[in-house]
């Protein structure tokens, strides 16, 4: 890989790249391979090591030829194929490059005709080299309730790994994207950088290495911890696609491309439209019965959402589902809860006009079910030792194909009984300890068979119900990754619904993520007043969990204002393009902006982020994205009843003014959020 970076304008001249560095000596010819084998010349990390089926552990990969084929006016794939000289053993690299969207997948097919099984004990889906004076790493880390938090630093020499060896809810500490801006650190609107993200829903591994050259390495795959790939003659391993976008005009940019191409490739129905929602966890969580479920049933229609999404609880009988300690596994009605079953509920709010949706946790058993007595080889435990229960639940073994039947059928059960069943909350809240499949006959295939089993019953869901929506949930953001997100049309990012939290968690997301895909929750959590809560949550896919009987008056006046006020613009939100416009980890005030495509509405949503003494919005804030030629009139909406605005009414600004000035929204201590509208004036 001789050059990763801009276009240039004659192609003629790639080839007089490599005549231009005068850097270090590279000992093996190979540092900037396109796919590092191990076991020959190589001195750095690989890409692939394998040992063949006679024991030998040398792999040389030579180049014999490529293709290209066009798709279609936007995508091409790029095909190159490598073969050992030695050994019967090849390796097809894989590059699907999105012209306008400017991202690339990458991904990596090994085969081979040995005499026996070869074993893979690296397999890269990528291996890129970039060059730069420096190299700025922007990650995340987390945990329940902390999801996305961003840390910066510079690489050194050495290697960086980011990974997870957790199997299931395998993001829970660390998700598998991260940035990295050459030769200093990008702004959002400033610098060279590189987004890198894994289609893969399991063990990741990133390899960020600065070698001897000073060049960086990125090795990005599935992780190959514990998880020695034994291939058979004549198999494919395919790995999963690793996802590039590449800006020279920041991280805004880079994301706003990002976000274009999920929604047109990646994500379920990422054109289309979303429901919103009213969800019953914070205000019941288990205590719940038909009564109250029906009373929730005729709120969401007072609330004028598009569905009510029953959550955890409603099942389980020998072992009912009233705490987080029973009933995973036992999939049917808990009768005394729902005497009439979920029939009987779809029914109510069909009656009533709203849809229904209901939460599933399918990979997952309690020690305390049928499920867990009648099939313990469906259980991934070890067969010697003591359980450890996370969530005091197990997962089960998605290699199996009868637990693949099993959970595809509780999906498929719940839809033929109930047709008229409009949404599902699938939810996976436990991690992989004690990792042992009954079924497979090499474990080290576990942590890659169950990814491809889940995504086989994914398949099948998919290839039944294409259009039903489904939110991705994993205890939170545990399970965000492009590799689920081709299943679902959204995702839940995080249980912290504390807006303050909210508007730095969904910021970091939004790097990645469009807001389509994003479910944010009017919840009690935090401090903050109503309107605040409702305003963060209109940043993504609005949905409520609050209990609306107990809400006022004025505050349920309001809040059902607030759903009319948002179908108002949410197209805006959800398929135009989005600027962060104040930072809130460096400002005291925060500020995101949508944006049409055509640029002739916008919404821009300002916060208070830190309480001390007299801070506000002191400056004007410069909106982006505008036709600085058009004229744009502002107004203040999504305001609480009986509130005025303090903004004059009606103000007209050019689109020039408002990028090169800013507008000031007046958020201060008395007006903690404030919501602008943009209009184009003809
Ligand atoms: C997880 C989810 C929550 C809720 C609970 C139910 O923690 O993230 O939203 O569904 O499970 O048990």
């Amino acid at each position: 890989m001789i050059y990763y970076g801009k276009k240039l304008s004659s192609p003629g001249e790639y080839a007089q790249i490599p005549g231009e560095y005068r850097q270090a000596q590279d000992y093996t010819g190979m540092y900037d391979a396109a796919y590092t084998p191990s076991g020959t010349r190589n001195l750095l990390e690989p890409a692939i090591t394998v040992t063949h089926s006679d024991g030998n552990n040398s792999l040389a990969l030579k180049y014999v030829g490529h293709q290209v084929k066009q798709l279609n006016d936007d995508v091409s794939l790029l095909s190159v194929e490598l073969k050992d000289p030695a050994y019967d053993f090849e390796v097809t690299l894989y590059y699907k490059s999105y012209y306008k969207e400017d991202v690339i997948e990458q991904w990596s097919v090994i085969k081979h005709h040995e005499k026996g099984n070869v074993q893979l004990r690296k397999f890269a889906s990528a291996n890129l080299c970039l060059k730069g004076k420096s190299y700025w790493l922007r990650q995340f880390h987390g945990d329940w309730a902390k999801e996305m938090q961003p840390e910066v630093s510079k690489l050194t020499h050495g290697i960086k790994t980011l990974d997870t060896k957790l199997g299931t809810r395998a993001d829970l500490f660390q998700p598998p994207v991260f940035m990295i801006s050459l030769n200093q650190p990008s702004t959002e609107d400033e610098g060279e950088v590189l987004y890198g993200a894994l289609e893969w829903s399991g063990n990741f591994r990133f390899d960020l290495e600065v070698d001897p050259q000073n060049n960086l390495r990125i090795i990005a795959g599935m992780n190959n911890y514990a998880s020695t790939y034994s291939l058979k003659p004549g198999e494919e391993f395919k790995t999963p696609p690793f996802i590039t976008v590449l800006s020279n005009k920041g991280k805004g940019e880079a994301s706003r491309q990002l976000q274009d191409w999920t929604r047109k490739y990646q994500i379920m129905d990422g054109e289309g439209s979303r429901l919103t929602l009213l969800n019953n966890w914070e205000s019941t969580f288990f205590d719940f019965n038909e009564d109250k479920l029906k009373a929730l049933i005729k709120d969401t229609r007072k609330l004028g959402v598009d569905l009510f999404l029953v959550d955890d609880g409603w099942f389980g009988n020998k072992y009912p589902r009233n705490s987080d300690h029973a009933g995973l596994g036992d999939w049917q009605a808990n009768k005394k809860k729902l005497p009439d079953g979920v029939f009987s509920l779809v029914k109510e709010a069909t009656k009533d006009s709203v849809k229904f949706g209901i939460w599933i946790e399918p990979e997952m058993v309690n020690p305390k079910s049928e499920l867990y007595h009648q099939h313990p080889d469906w259980i991934i435990k070890q067969p010697d030792r003591p359980e450890y229960y996370f969530r005091n639940q197990l997962v089960l073994d998605m290699s199996n194909p009868k637990v693949q039947d099993f959970v595809y059928h509780i999906v498929d059960n719940l839809l033929t009984k109930n047709p008229g069943l409009a949404y599902f909350k699938w939810d996976c809240n436990s991690v992989i300890y004690n990792a042992h499949s009954s079924y497979l006959g090499n474990q080290s295939h576990l942590y890659i068979d169950y990814v491809r089993g889940l995504y086989k019953v994914l398949d099948r869901i998919r290839k039944k119900y294409p259009h039903i929506p489904m939110m991705l949930c994993s205890g939170g953001g545990g399970r965000v990754d492009y590799g689920a997100l081709k299943y679902f049309t959204e995702f839940w990012p995080s249980d912290n619904t504390d807006p303050l939290e909210r508007i730095f968690i969904q910021w970091e997301y939004s790097y990645f993520y469009p807001a389509i895909a994003t479910s944010n929750h009017v919840t009690a959590w935090g401090k903050q007043p109503l309107k605040f809560r409702i305003d963060v949550a209109m940043m993504g896919k609005l949905g409520f969990d609050i209990d609306i009987s107990h809400l006022s008056d004025k505050d349920l006046q309001f809040c059902r204002e607030a759903v009319k006020t948002y179908d108002s613009f949410k197209n805006i939100v959800w398929h135009g393009e989005q600027y962060r416009l104040s930072d809130p980890f460096t400002n005291d005030v925060a500020s995101v902006m949508y944006v049409d495509k055509t640029k002739s509405s916008g919404v821009v949503f300002s916060y208070l982020v830190n309480n001390r003494f007299g801070k506000g919005s002191k400056l004007p804030i410069r909106f982006k994205g505008l036709d600085a030629s058009k004229k744009y009139r502002i107004e203040e909406i999504n305001l609480y009843p009986g509130t005025k605005s303090t903004l004059k009414a009606n103000q007209v600004f050019s689109g020039d003014f408002l990028m090169q000035i800013g507008f000031n929204p007046d958020v201060n201590a008395q007006r903690t959020s404030v919501v602008l509208k943009l209009e184009e004036v003809k």
